[in-house]
Parts: C-alpha cells; structure tokens; sequence
C-alpha cells in the first residue's frame, strides 16, 4: 500500500521515488474533459478578488512558496509576499486593503503556520491551505484548501510534497492568468509532463548522484549551495535536506552575495553545489562558482541541458525555466539521502526532529 515502504530501503527514497507518480497524479486531478487546467472557480474568485498574496509556512514548505511567489507574480501578476510563520505571527507586516493568506503545509498541522491562521481569521481576512491532508487542520479551518495528491509522506525529510507544492502552485498561477488575462498562459500540462520524464531520468541516474557524494561529502563538515533567482531558493531547499538528515553544517547562498561575507568560509576543498539552470544569471552564477574554486572550493556544478558547459557534474534535462526546481531539487534529495545513508544516520527519522511540528 501507499503507506508502506515495499522494496525499498526507506520511506524517504520510495517517497523520491514516488515523484514521477505524484506528477501524473496532479495532472490528470488538476484538468478537465477537454484537458484544460481545472481549479475551484470560487478559489479563482478569491485570488482575483485579492490585491496582494500572503504565502505562509515553514521549512521546506517555505521553500516552496519561494517558488511559488514567482509563478504569481510573473504569470498572473499578483503582489506575492513569502512569510516563514513563526515570525509573522508575532511580527505582522502592514498588511494590504484586500489580502489573501496562502497556506502551505504537508502535513496541515503545523502549530506556527495554525497560530497565524488563527490570528487573520480574527482579523477578517480570506485563507487558502495547500496541503497534502486534507482533513487536517489548517484544511479544515481555512475558506478553501487546494489538495498536493502526493499520498501520503512518511519520511521527516520532505520531498514529493516539495514538488507536489511546486507544482500545485504552478497550476494555481496558471489558472489565475488565464482568468485574468494575462496573457502568459503556456501549455503547463506539457511542461508538467516534460518535467515528469526529466525527474524519472534522475531517478535512474541514482547511482552517478551516488557518485557525487562519495567524491564531494565523505568527510567533509560543511557544505555550500549557490544559486541565483529560483536556483537560490532550490539551494536553500537542498542545504535544508543535507543538514537535516546528515548533520552537515550547510548553508543555501545567493551567488552573488558570497562574496559579502560567507567567501571567508571557503577552505581547500569545501563543497559548493551549484546550480546553473536559468539563462538569464548563467554567467553570472558560474563566475561565483569560479570565484570559490579560486579559492580552493570543490564545486559540484549541477546545470541545464542547453546551459551546460564542459566539466559540469551533472546535466539534468532541459524543462521549461521557471519549472526547472521540480527537477534540479531531485537531484539535491538524492545527494541528501546518500549522505546520511553513508554516514550511518537514520535517514527516515533524523535526531532532535518529528515530522509534523505541532508546537509553536
Ligand atoms: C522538511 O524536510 C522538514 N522536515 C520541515 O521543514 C517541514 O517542511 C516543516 O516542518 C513544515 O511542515 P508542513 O509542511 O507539514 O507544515
């Protein structure tokens, strides 16, 4: 059953495994008959009617609504601001006449992400939880909840909620654009497809990301991860996954913030995993990656086929641009597991942590 692990090792490697799957699940749930994007009319309503949105959340759920700020405001043109919960809730920003709060959330009973619920309710305002539970709570207690189909994640680390997230939110814009007529429609069901096939080719390359551990973290104690624009944010969601289950200090960078401060950090041989999927920062983000190599920084550069230049670790396939952290995320989850996997660590339930925080 979905709840089980079958052949594999640990939930966390069935559940990377389960991604393909996942993908095709929310395309077929999120179309209709003539195989045109489908979402609640009265959410629609809701997005239309707000002037700005508010993404709530926390960790890797965070790291997702990261990409999702950019799928609103590029295609449907709405105001998107990205809050880590904890913080909102005691340090509320000014707030916009007509705001909708945006909650994402796995397991929908986080007590940081519930407590700012709890406190816009009172104020009046409209929510919306994305959530693979939805009889959870911050379903339950929110105007409308929007389903992942991701079936159920076991693992602490999470991972096909992360791109069930991703591409729910996709989809989400995308409705939003078409009914507003922004003129930024693409053909997402195609693109979620391409993305589909580019993540089961990295599943298969499992043992070469293998690889890449063996050479870049067996004895290392930190570890970097750069990027620009939404590879920025897939680094902080890869420095997340390697910290929390192989207790390898890492930290996710703005490439070209680096060299304000964290470059002291580089040492003969720290590791740099850099990602280098967006045409528009290419050159830009392999100059950092050349300014720490300079200084005796192994980099693990992980690029886009298109984009790929001679000596790059690992090529993922090419996928629409602003599709890309559904894919290149894998390649990260992949080089997390192997990680504690060689480190002896219980990779499904990592020290000091549970998988649904319930306390504030
Ligand atoms: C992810 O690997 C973490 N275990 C954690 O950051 C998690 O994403 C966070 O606690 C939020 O959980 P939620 O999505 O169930 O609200």
């Amino acid at each position: 059953s979905d709840t089980e692990k079958g052949t594999y090792d640990h939930y966390m490697l069935k559940e990377i495994n389960d991604q393909p799957a996942a993908m095709r699940k929310i395309i077929q749930e999120y179309q209709d008959e003539d195989e045109n994007l489908k979402i609640d009319p009265e959410i629609i309503d809701q997005l239309k009617d707000s002037d700005r949105l508010y993404v709530i959340a926390a960790g890797t759920s965070y790291h997702a609504g990261l990409i999702g700020k950019e799928f609103f405001e590029k295609w449907a043109g709405v105001p998107t601001e990205v809050h880590v919960a904890s913080e909102f809730v005691y340090n509320t920003p000014l707030l916009s006449e007509k705001p909708l709060f945006i909650f994402i959330s796995q397991s929908g009973e986080t007590a940081d992400s519930r407590a700012v619920l709890v406190e816009i309710k009172k104020l009046g305002h409209k929510s919306l939880t994305v959530t693979n539970v939805p009889g959870s709570t911050l379903s339950r207690e929110a105007d409308q909840t929007l389903t992942l189909h991701a079936g159920p994640e076991i693992a602490v680390a999470s991972t096909k909620a992360y791109t069930a997230q991703i591409a729910v939110l996709s989809i989400l814009a995308q409705v939003a654009a078409r009914e507003l007529g922004k003129g930024t429609e693409i053909n997402l069901m195609q693109e979620l497809a391409k993305v589909t096939t580019a993540i089961t080719a990295i599943i298969d390359d499992a043992p070469m990301i293998e690889q890449i551990v063996n050479e870049y973290l067996e004895t290392t104690r930190n570890a970097f991860f750069i990027g620009r624009t939404m590879d920025y944010y897939v680094g902080l969601e890869g420095a997340l996954k390697l910290k929390e289950i192989s207790y390898i200090q890492a930290e996710g960078f703005a490439g070209g913030e680096l060299k304000h401060g964290t470059i002291a950090l580089i040492e003969e041989n720290t590791p740099v995993f850099t990602l280098a999927t967006q045409d528009k920062v290419n050159l830009n983000i392999r100059g950092n990656a050349q300014e720490v190599e300079a200084r005796g920084a192994k980099v693990c550069m992980v690029s886009m086929e298109g984009l790929d230049q001679e000596g790059d670790t690992y090529v993922i396939p090419r996928v629409h641009e602003m599709l890309t952290p559904l894919v290149s995320v894998v390649v990260y989850q992949f080089i997390a597991y192997y990680a504690a996997l060689h480190r002896g660590n219980d990779v499904d339930k990592p020290r000091n942590l549970a998988k649904s925080v319930t306390v504030e």
